[in-house]
């Protein structure tokens, strides 16, 4: 009846952006991830509790974060058969005050693990990825390690949107991510928000999902070959759509900063002399660089003089797992 679980956050390199249906959390497009270490988020389960009971990094949880969480842990009842009583959620980040990274995905994914060994159900990450999307979509991505893709789905129930692994961690050692974070500040407009209105108000919403569709199976080709290069570009010109797609919007949405173009502006010069850099952004300010081992000092330095207070490297991750030591 209780269960702890390690997930670990993940950066896509062909972004999911716009719902399909917001209830389900079901997207218009596939998407394509990669999960990084050593940034984690650990959650422990417990059923049979007096009452629900959800605590995030210390907090309790209210409000829509609270009934997220809840929404989970009802699903899994459900597919329990029910009997399993209330539950006792806790959840700890292992991500630097400042990391400016999402641990929401990092979080449902170890949720969805630990609640469903909680409730005795058997190790299945296909159900475990569709049971996290229930909480944040790109959870879904962090139920396994390495090059996940989520794959968008026909069934109106969403059975069939979930994340598969393409290629584990261990594919492609030598990569890095390396996150600069320019802006601690919450971003003003929440992805959850910024998508909706996307889809709602921008004109170019059609051809965007058009063309990320078509990234997926092109950025896969890429990373079996493990070509740094094409990898990068790709990345970076799907980052760029995503962002013009939400600036074509009524009123526009803008998560740019001029220390972002800064950022950006440096990294053309460094690898017009040679070094291999480039990058993606969420939605928000803060830069992610995809580099090689050999050169991911020289991207935290890139990104230092460009303004980033914290900086982060990370490496591809492995699966969320069970622990076998509880939070509480
Ligand atoms: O799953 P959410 O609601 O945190 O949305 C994620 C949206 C992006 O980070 C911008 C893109 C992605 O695919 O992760």
């Amino acid at each position: 009846m209780k269960a702890t679980a390690l997930a670990h956050p993940n950066i896509a390199l062909v972004k999911y952006w716009g719902k399909r249906d917001d209830a389900l959390i079901l997207p218009h497009q596939s998407s394509l991830s990669l999960t990084l270490s050593p940034l984690s988020v650990t959650t422990t389960v417990e059923f049979g509790a007096g009452a629900d009971h959800v605590e995030i990094n210390g907090h309790t949880a209210k409000g829509s974060e609270r009934e997220r969480v809840l929404r989970v842990l009802e699903a899994v009842r459900a597919e329990a058969g029910g009997g399993l009583g209330h539950a006792r959620m806790v959840s700890r980040g292992d991500f630097p005050a400042a990391a400016g990274l999402a641990s929401s995905a990092a979080g449902f994914a170890a949720l969805a693990v630990a609640a469903r060994a909680a409730a005795g159900l058997p190790a299945d990450p296909k159900a475990a990825s569709v049971l996290s999307r229930l909480g944040s979509g790109s959870a879904c991505r962090s139920v396994q390690g390495g090059f996940c893709e989520w794959r968008r789905g026909e069934r109106p129930d969403g059975t069939d949107s979930y994340a598969v692994q393409r290629f584990e961690a261990g594919h492609w050692p030598e990569l890095r991510m390396v996150v600069a974070i320019l802006n601690r500040d919450e971003k003003e407009v929440k992805s959850r928000d910024g998508m909706k209105h996307t889809v709602e108000t921008s004109p170019y919403y059609e051809a965007w999902v058009r063309d990320a569709e078509a990234e997926v199976p092109r950025a896969v080709e890429i990373i079996q070959r493990r070509e740094l290069e094409a990898l990068g570009e790709l990345a970076e010109r799907n980052a760029w759509r995503m962002h013009a797609t939400a600036l074509a919007a009524d009123p526009p949405l803008c998560y740019l900063h001029p220390g972002t173009l800064g950022l950006i502006e440096h990294l053309r010069e460094q690898r017009k002399k040679g070094m291999p850099v480039w990058f993606t952004l969420d939605a928000g300010p803060n830069p992610v660089l995809l580099t090689d081992a050999a050169h991911e000092v020289a991207a935290e330095a890139l990104a230092r003089a460009c303004g980033a207070q914290d900086v982060v490297r990370c490496v591809p991750g492995g699966d969320a797992a069970l622990k076998s030591e509880h939070l509480f």
